[in-house]
């Protein structure tokens, strides 16, 4: 089989599996068996890539990147629907209907229920069969053509399969699974990072990130639900759907035929509760005219069409106790007030607790303790409170105060004009804040210190060993051994970990700092433009604002990082005790400096998660070199999209090793 053939029959196999895993749930390999098949696949296709084909099911982890989402006039329209809360609206619906089809009321009429999968609306394009353009719904009219992170999501078919039309577009819903969104946000949590709303929002901002190799760590999935009509010979909506499954499709397996209306109120009852039970999040019921003709019939007023509208559940309500308040205090000193609650059964699970948010929204209830109040779970997974049952209260209840002075260390609490949140500015002696920034530097994804968990700060904290981030750097092993649960040998791990820190590359440590908004990405991307500490510290805003993915709110809480005198003290401290502060070859881990430095490489095509100019200063930063023609000296051909071909052939002519960025990524991390 020669290699062509050879991905060819790879990429078939590792789509068909993919369906099997994603669309069917029901694989037929072991995660082993279909990794082996992919690398197998990605190796040939670097070695080959004049075979590159947008739709290999290599692009499903990501690597393109999008600076600017591209405009994409949508063919039709993108609608809404409009909602209803109640039955006597769903009737009046039916009344609409009928009277616009001339029926009489009696007349039966088939409607097709489904869920109302909450995420975020997408067209989905397909040319001879290959998925062509994902769109997102924009203002209705247009939207942004998102097609490299739409790959990414595995129950999207890249190719169809069956008797498929030769130009097809369908829509439905990309959304984030609750799994994954609890799981990303507990991540985040650890991290300090700011976590996801809800995981409505988590699939849109997704679909709008500009790497799509993040976009696949997210997990996304998608239900389609709609056919855009053409030529096909199809009578009925639910035999679109039936069509929709034969391609490939991955289409809600909850959706009913009901005759009438008395069988769509027995469907929106059965799914009130059970809707807790799907792992992604419906907000309701959408109620479909089956029959085809019938839509042609009653067509659509501008905003939506007359053929379907949406039941909304009212957000589950509960009543309960308050029975008291409590304020905590988080890493940056923010302080939210928490309500504790007599326990209570709402939407699936038991509350005990609801956020208040801040002083204004305590005030607007007028909160007290013992009241009885209305608890809420709408789409955020945190309940809140919506109302006090005043008929309740107490005679001599006093209303909820908030506090004026921070409940850990006792600091007076601020509060800036415009801002809804109380602050405690005590950040340098603030337990809770001082704690999670040092827990925070020396976590996994920044200075990776081992043996300095929660705990471990929690313990020398107490025991007032560490105040602050240089005091890791100062600790002795005479103190250590010392402390409660603390031998020779975890004092010697602990500083083993310490000093293995000085080798953490300066991307890390600038994430490290919790510097806000500035998160794992996005130091890295500063790191590699600024290339040090020191001139990032001398940076501009403006000149901040050229690095990709930086905005405003990023440029600006760096300039104030650095504009406070303790900050700079720190940095330079750090930068004695041997803390990586540039992007130079020995801040880098050995292997990836080792793969780069004294080799040659022939740089060609366009790449996508970096410019060339940028490669090649990585390249020669590390000890490479760049020449611009393939010769026998060359050790790489480092290819982007569409390299010229006469490097390719020469390359292959002289066995001259090619790679993609992608395995250029992997092998350094640097890009
Ligand atoms: S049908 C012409 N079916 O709800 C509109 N929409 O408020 C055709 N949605 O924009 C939409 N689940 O994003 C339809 N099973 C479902 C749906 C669904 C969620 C979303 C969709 C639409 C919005 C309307």
């Amino acid at each position: 089989m020669n290699p062509k053939e050879r991905i060819e029959q790879l990429r078939k196999e590792i789509e068909e599996h993919n369906y099997r895993y994603y669309v069917l749930n029901d694989p037929v390999i072991s995660d082993f068996e279909f990794d082996q098949m992919m690398q197998e696949l990605m190796q040939l296709e670097k070695l080959h890539p004049e075979f590159q084909d947008p739709n290999s099911p290599s692009n499903r982890v990501g690597g393109a990147i999008t600076k600017l989402f591209p405009v994409f006039v949508h063919k039709h329209p993108m609608l809404s629907l409009s909602n209803t809360y109640s039955r006597g609206e769903i009737a009046e619906f039916d009344r609409r209907v009928k009277e616009g089809l001339g029926l009489r009321i009696s007349d039966p009429v088939d409607y097709f229920c489904e869920l109302k999968i909450d995420g975020i609306s997408i067209s989905l394009h397909y040319e001879k069969g290959m998925l062509a353009h994902g769109v997102t719904r924009g203002d209705g009219e247009k939207g942004d053509d998102v097609t490299h992170n739409v790959r990414t999501v595995r129950s999207i078919p890249l190719k169809l399969k069956g008797d498929f039309p030769k130009e097809l577009e369908v829509r439905g819903e990309i959304f984030m699974p609750k799994s994954v969104f609890l799981r990303l946000n507990e991540e985040k949590q650890k991290a300090g990072e700011p976590l996801l709303a809800n995981p409505r929002n988590a699939a849109g901002g997704s679909m709008k990130m500009q790497d799509s190799s993040e976009v696949a760590a997210r997990k996304l999935d998608c239900f389609i639900y709609y056919l855009i009509q053409s030529e096909f010979d199809i009578k009925t909506h639910h035999e679109g759907l039936q069509k929709l499954r034969s391609w490939g499709f991955k289409v809600n397996p909850h959706s009913r035929l009901c005759r009438g209306l008395e069988d769509v109120e027995h469907y929106i009852n059965t799914w009130k509760d059970k809707r807790y039970d799907v792992d992604y999040e419906t907000d309701g019921v959408v109620i479909k005219v089956d029959n085809l003709k019938y839509h042609s019939e009653l067509g659509s007023t501008a905003k939506s069409p007359r053929w379907a509208v949406a039941f909304k559940y009212k957000a589950e309500q509960a009543s309960t106790v308050l029975e008291d308040v409590s304020f905590q205090v988080g890493r940056t000193g923010a302080i939210t007030p928490v309500a504790h609650l007599k326990p209570v059964r709402l939407a699936g699970t038991i509350v005990k607790r609801a956020s208040l948010h801040n002083a204004d929204f305590i005030k607007k209830l007028d909160l007290r303790i013992g009241d009885t109040v209305l608890v809420e779970k709408g789409g955020e997974i945190i309940p809140k409170i919506v109302e006090v049952d005043l008929s309740k209260r107490s005679l001599f209840s006093t209303p909820v105060e908030f506090i004026s002075r921070c409940p850990e260390c006792g600091h007076e609490l601020i509060r800036k004009e415009d801002e809804a949140q109380h602050f405690c500015p005590n950040e340098d002696a603030c337990p809770p804040q001082v704690k999670g920034r040092i827990i925070h530097f020396a976590s996994r994804k920044a200075m990776n210190i081992e043996s300095l968990g929660e705990e471990t700060v929690e313990l020398l904290y107490e025991r007032g060993l560490i105040r602050d981030i240089s005091d890791i750097y100062k600790l002795s092993r005479e103190q250590l051994v010392k402390l409660p649960r603390f031998g020779e040998k975890s004092a010697s791990n602990l500083l083993e970990g310490i000093e293995k820190s000085k080798s953490i590359p300066f991307e890390k440590v600038l994430f490290a700092l919790g510097i806000r908004h500035v998160g794992e990405t996005i130091a890295r991307k500063i790191a590699i433009h600024a290339g040090s500490m020191w001139k990032l510290m001398q940076m501009s805003e403006d000149e901040l604002l050229q690095i990709p993915d930086v905005g405003q709110i990023i440029a600006q809480s760096i300039r104030r990082w650095f504009s406070k005198k303790e900050n700079t003290d720190l940095v330079h401290f750090l930068a004695e005790k041997g803390i990586c502060m540039e992007m130079s070859k020995s801040d880098l881990p050995k292997e990836n400096h080792a793969f780069i430095n004294g080799k040659s490489f022939v740089i060609s095509g366009v790449f996508h998660r970096i410019s060339r100019e940028e490669l090649k200063k990585i390249i020669e930063m590390n000890g490479g070199k760049c020449p611009s023609s393939v010769s026998s000296k060359t050790d790489y051909l480092l290819t982007g999209e569409n390299p010229g071909p006469e490097k390719v052939n020469k390359a292959r002519q002289l066995g001259i090793k090619i790679i993609d960025e992608r395995e250029f990524a992997e092998k350094t991390g640097l890009i």
